[in-house]
């Protein structure tokens, strides 16, 4: 590896300064001048900046691009524009290989200084953090630490509408424009917490090939669902047969995601409003409805982050709070495995994965009340960071 001299990054640094003034003054966000050279330099841009040219790698297609796309471009706010840029994001992930911790948040962030921890030590060029934050809502405490300054552009989400479906594919598409070492893409919640250390879950992601996401077949109630923004409208798209049931809690290589943000065809069907509200859960459709359908073979049908669905049917899933979180609780869900799709049932290579047959560990859980946080804290580097 060659790495920059200072007299090379300074000359770097006063041919990039007049265009990152040109473009900082005219974009429609308000990121200083330092930021956005702090980005190029990096080449890990924050904000809502882009930068293209990392020299003598581009395809014959890219190099025709105008020569500020080569430097510092806006990301579109528009969602069509932006997945379209997305869809032509760099297919090769850059060595080495980084994980993208998505976020989908309402709220601050309880778990922060959990995560916090969890990070800690990590090097930076192995991860990277993104946040979905509807703008409907405050946020307060605001984002610090490795969470400071990741919020993506984010538009309004509510339950019962693809508007889920949208930030998730949003938070996919920053992802892969921002940083071509994204490889793997973990989406999360505020009220997820990490199942094992950072290495644990870096070395088991990363050394995938593919994607996990739970994807189930005939599950109850499939026809409803399929049917809940009226009878037929998904064909000829989406048969029934074809109509998948999973949770939206995916792990998805940057192959995957570049699939998602360039799909058009589902999404004119799951992008309408549903009828019926009552069945109307369209992320925990789409996605393993699409990779089922484009890509089964490169999927693990399971997701890896534990829930527990016991006992509820108000389509929210157990929630812990303080005085159930201890080393116990924790240990029990290490130790069960996630359920797999029913497709593969007869035993197909879906089930082949880098970790091992039937035998994928849960890295990630939910859903834990923000009062869980002092337990958490008292018993993360003995027990949930101790491999
Ligand atoms: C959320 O924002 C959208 C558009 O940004 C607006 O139409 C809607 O009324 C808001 N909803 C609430 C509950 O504030
Ligand atoms: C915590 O959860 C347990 C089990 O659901 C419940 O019995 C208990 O009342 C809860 N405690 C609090 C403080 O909410
Ligand atoms: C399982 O077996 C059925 C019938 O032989 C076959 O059609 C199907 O493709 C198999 N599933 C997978 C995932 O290979």
């Amino acid at each position: 590896m060659l790495s920059p001299n200072p007299v090379s990054l300074l000359c770097a640094l006063l041919l990039c300064l007049p265009l990152a003034i040109v473009f900082t003054s005219t974009g429609t966000t308000n990121l200083k001048p330092k930021a956005t050279i702090a980005g190029i330099l990096g080449g890990n841009p924050r904000g809502n900046f882009l930068f293209v040219g990392s020299g003598g790698t581009h395809t014959s297609r890219e190099a025709k691009n105008s020569e500020e796309d080569k430097f510092v471009i806006p990301l579109p706010e528009d969602d069509e524009a932006l997945f379209r840029v997305a869809a032509h994001a760099k297919a090769k992930p850059v060595s080495p290989r980084k994980i993208a911790f998505v976020f989908l948040t309402t709220t601050p962030l309880p778990f922060a200084p959990f995560w916090e921890s969890y990070f800690n030590g990590t090097p930076k060029n192995l991860f990277n953090i993104y946040i979905h934050a509807d703008p409907n809502f405050s946020y307060d405490p605001p984002f610090t630490g490795v969470f400071s300054d990741r919020v993506i552009y984010s538009k309004h989400t509510e339950r019962y509408s693809p508007t889920l479906i949208s930030a998730a594919r949003r938070l996919l598409a920053h992802a892969l424009i921002k940083d071509s070492s994204n490889y793997m893409f973990v989406l999360l919640s505020a009220s997820c917490i990490p199942l094992h250390s950072f290495r644990f879950t870096y070395n088991t992601l990363v050394n995938s090939r593919k994607s996990f996401i739970e994807i189930l077949n005939n599950e109850i109630g499939s026809y409803d669902r399929w049917a809940a923004r009226g009878p037929d409208v998904m064909l000829p798209e989406v048969r029934l047969e074809d109509f998948r049931i999973g949770s939206q809690f995916w792990a998805l290589t940057r192959k995957h995601a570049k699939l998602v943000v360039a799909d058009r065809t589902l999404w004119s069907k799951f992008g309408l409003p549903c009828v019926r509200w009552d069945t109307c859960y369209p992320e925990e459709n789409y996605f393993p409805t699409l990779l089922s359908m484009w890509d089964a073979r490169g999927c693990v049908p399971a997701t890896l982050t534990h829930v527990d669905w016991r006992d509820r049917n108000d389509g929210h899933p157990r929630t812990y709070n303080a005085s159930e979180v201890g080393p116990e609780l924790i240990e029990s869900m290490r130790r069960q495995r996630p359920r797999y799709g029913d497709d593969g049932s007869n035993g197909s290579d879906w089930y082949t994965s880098t970790s091992g047959r039937w035998n994928d560990p849960f890295l990630f859980a939910r859903k834990f009340s923000p009062d869980a946080l002092e337990p958490l804290m008292r018993i993360a580097n003995d027990v949930i960071f101790r491999d």
